[in-house]
């Protein structure tokens, strides 16, 4: 089945710049790529801002507050910007020493070039990636440092302004990236009702049928009261949020959803 390939079109186009792809953009990390099913974007910038992360901590820590250990999983992990983002607002927001339940952070791609940059605990960030992560975080520098190494992602688009930042220990330590396929992971996951699903900014790039189909696969393996996480990019051009009302999912903030 061909995924639905769309142009990266982003309203804050501060950054445009002519590819030979197409589409003006801004992100961390811009790539495509072809494998057996087709042709897949890789797009992803930290604190991307189809979600608020800091009422999303809050929320995911009352929410869990009797659960000894959370199983968080995140599809489509790209770069790491998305999995940073999270550990950063869940240490930083209501710290407890109950936050490490929530860690490590599962993290899937199916790109293995995606998946190698995300190990090597290097980022790619241009200058709005930096303002960005200054702005939602006061420990900027203990997270982030600039390097003289390069990060080289094969197919990537560069831009003049990218600079490659190490990432701290205190992030790298709480996810582990791997290189899989959604599906598969997905056929083998175990729930006990502590689980949160994060599968953000990738339905929507499918066709409506596949989307449907993996939303009932979703539906059949959380429990009650796990949450199901999605991005702008899902709700936008899809049906995704009929289909996960339809299939006993509730809305509990923008593009978070809970298992009835
Ligand atoms: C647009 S990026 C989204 C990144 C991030 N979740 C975000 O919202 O910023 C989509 C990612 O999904 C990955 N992907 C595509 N199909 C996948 C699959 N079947 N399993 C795991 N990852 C997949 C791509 O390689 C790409 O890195």
């Amino acid at each position: 089945m061909n995924m639905k390939i769309t142009p990266f079109i982003s309203n804050n186009n501060i950054y445009s710049q002519k590819s030979e792809k197409n589409s003006p953009a801004f992100g961390t990390t811009h790539r495509y790529y072809k494998n057996a099913n087709g042709e897949f974007g890789t797009n992803t910038w930290p604190f991307r801002d189809d979600i608020d992360w800091k009422a999303l901590s809050e929320y995911e820590k009352k929410h869990f507050k009797n659960t000894q250990k959370v199983n968080l999983v995140q599809f489509a992990s790209s770069d790491g910007s998305e999995a940073y983002t999270q550990i950063i607002s869940l240490i930083e927001n209501n710290p407890s020493a109950d936050d490490k339940k929530f860690f490590p952070i599962k993290a899937f791609d199916i790109d293995p070039e995606v998946v190698k940059a995300a190990q090597s605990r290097l980022l790619n960030t241009m200058t709005f990636d930096r303002v960005s992560l200054q702005m939602n975080t006061e420990n900027y520098d203990k997270y982030f440092k600039e390097t003289g190494k390069k990060l080289d992602i094969k197919d990537d688009i560069k831009f003049d302004s990218v600079k490659t930042l190490e990432v701290s220990k205190i992030l790298t330590d709480k996810v582990v990236f791997e290189n899989a396929d959604m599906y598969k992971v997905l056929a083998k996951m175990e729930d006990n009702s502590n689980t949160i699903l994060m599968c953000r900014n990738i339905l929507g790039y499918f066709d409506d049928n596949k989307i449907e189909n993996f939303i009932k696969l979703v539906a059949e393996k959380l429990k009650k009261g796990s949450l199901f996480l999605i991005g702008e990019h899902d709700t936008r051009i899809s049906f995704t949020e009929r289909y996960l009302g339809e299939n006993g999912f509730t809305k509990v903030m923008k593009h978070v959803f809970k298992k009835l």
